[in-house]
């Protein structure tokens, strides 16, 4: 499934969460696994963000995937891939939180996706390493 509101929480142990609408099927199907990729979608994966974010058609038609690992899907392109064992899952309003620890971590130097005011947007290519501030570029999908 597709979410926004991945979030670090601990570096030692290495955590991090996100939220799920309570009524998502995908997340019900999730959270019985033992372990999950988050993969992070870089600035050209408008296509895996909405197949992934629809509750019908074939998700993983889209994107180029490494099912090779078991049942933690790697999309072969992602800006980071996170591997985590499953931890708890609590109340969090209309929404449930899931802990997530991080097992292995793939980076890379892609640019990640930006979502902004419901659009997908680009960070702008000036925005680097050493950058004092990001510029954003955004346009209608
Ligand atoms: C950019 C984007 C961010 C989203 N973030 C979240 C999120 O953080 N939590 C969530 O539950 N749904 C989020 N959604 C919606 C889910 O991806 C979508 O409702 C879900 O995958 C529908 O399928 P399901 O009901 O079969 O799970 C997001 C959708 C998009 C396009």
């Amino acid at each position: 499934m597709t979410v926004g509101s991945l979030a670090t929480v601990s570096l030692d142990p290495p955590l991090v969460t996100f939220f799920a609408m309570k009524e998502s099927r995908s997340f019900a199907a999730l959270r019985s696994l033992d372990r999950i990729c988050i993969n992070v979608l870089d600035e050209d994966h408008a296509d895996v963000c909405f197949a992934f974010a629809s509750s019908s058609g074939p998700k993983f038609a889209v994107g180029d995937w490494d099912m090779d690992r078991g049942d933690a899907p790697v999309l072969r392109t992602a800006a980071v891939a996170m591997h985590c064992g499953i931890g708890p899952v609590y109340e969090a309003g209309d929404h449930y939180g899931l802990m997530a620890r991080l097992t292995d971590l793939r980076t890379t130097d892609t640019r990640p996706m930006v979502f902004y005011r419901g659009l997908i947007s680009r960070l702008h290519p000036t925005t680097g390493r050493h950058a004092k501030t990001n510029r954003l570029d955004w346009w209608a999908h």
